[in-house]
């Protein structure tokens, strides 16, 4: 029989639970046992392509894989990857009009002579986040040269972060966002697609990681954008996103996050900041000050979402 005839089996609740515990080690990805459906759909043909003959058996297959390319296998096909370019314009408008001004007022009081700029796209996908804010930077500063830009996206899919180096997008990706005096502005051409052009690719700077591993660097990044990912988690698993998130900001530093999604604070860590309809989330100066690595600063976070938002839904 043609392995690609072979019956899927069904997953038994313990089953569901040992994966759904796995997923959440690795990715901090919540699954409860209503979502059996996508690991059979979505990982199908890994299990044919293993000849696993059970969920068990796969799934010791991939925890037992020393290359991790099993691994990495399993989280492209769990991770949801949606995105496009301008996602949601209101982030953007609110970096035009007000964070990278406002920014670029401090760095020059401060006495810098070229101005750095650091944004970071938390669970950045296939990049498209980052493209439009360095498309955004483009048309805001018009000439960069007086400008020190990196805007950097990390994702723990090896899948999407290799799509967004090589920053060439589909037809149907681009039509996603871009109109199309950008797209002939800012990308090439291909046989089939488009390239982000070189001179704005080099402004971009991509790397799989986890975002839960305790690798973020520290004080480091003017603008965070950190959309649509924490809906995956559980709160404890959201808490600790958004904390080492806020190590990653400088004083006075600006976190983004996605349109449903809101955090409420215990404490005075990030204040949430208006700009028009538009929240955003700014930390103070007083909180680097008091050193934000110490254990009394854990936890400090109460982080929700409005009720309109679909908790842990991956589709
Ligand atoms: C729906 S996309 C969001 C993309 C983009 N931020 C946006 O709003 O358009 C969610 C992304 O989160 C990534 N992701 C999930 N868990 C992650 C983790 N623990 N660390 C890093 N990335 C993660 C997935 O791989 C996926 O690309």
């Amino acid at each position: 029989m043609a392995l690609n005839t072979v019956t899927i089996p069904g997953l038994t609740s313990v089953e569901m639970l040992h994966w759904s515990q796995y997923i959440q080690q690795i990715s901090g990805i919540h699954l409860d046992s209503t979502k059996t459906y996508l690991i059979q759909t979505r990982l199908g043909s890994l299990l044919r392509k293993t000849k696993s003959t059970t969920w068990s058996e796969l799934l010791s297959k991939i925890r037992n894989d020393v290359t991790g390319q099993l691994r990495n296998e399993l989280i492209n096909s769990i991770a949801t990857n949606e995105t496009s370019f301008f996602r949601d314009i209101a982030p953007f408008e609110l970096l035009k009009n007000k964070l990278i001004p406002d920014l670029i007022d401090r760095r020059a009081k401060e006495g810098y002579k070229r101005i750095p700029i650091r944004i970071f796209s938390a669970a950045c996908s296939t990049g498209q986040e980052v493209y439009s804010a360095i498309i955004l930077l483009k048309e805001l500063l018009g000439d960069l040269n007086g400008y020190d830009i990196l805007v950097t996206g990390v994702d723990i899919s090896d899948r999407a972060i290799s799509q967004a180096s090589k920053g060439i997008f589909s037809s149907m990706e681009v039509a996603r966002g871009l109109s199309p005096d950008r797209l002939s502005r800012f990308f090439n051409a291909l046989p089939k697609g488009y390239k982000v052009k070189d001179e704005y690719r080099s402004l971009a700077n991509f790397k799989k990681a986890n975002l839960l591993a305790p690798i973020l660097p520290f004080n480091e990044y003017d603008i965070v954008f950190c959309r649509n990912v924490a809906i995956y988690f559980e709160a404890e698993t959201r808490r600790k996103l958004f904390q080492g998130i806020c190590n990653m900001l400088k004083s006075e530093g600006s976190l983004i996050v996605g349109s449903t999604e809101t955090i409420a604070m215990m404490n005075d860590t990030l204040n949430a900041a208006y700009h028009h309809n538009t929240v955003y989330y700014q930390k103070s100066d007083a909180h680097v000050s008091a050193g934000i690595h110490s254990a009394s600063k854990q936890n400090q976070f109460n982080t929700f979402f409005q009720p309109n938002q679909k908790h842990n839904s991956i589709v």
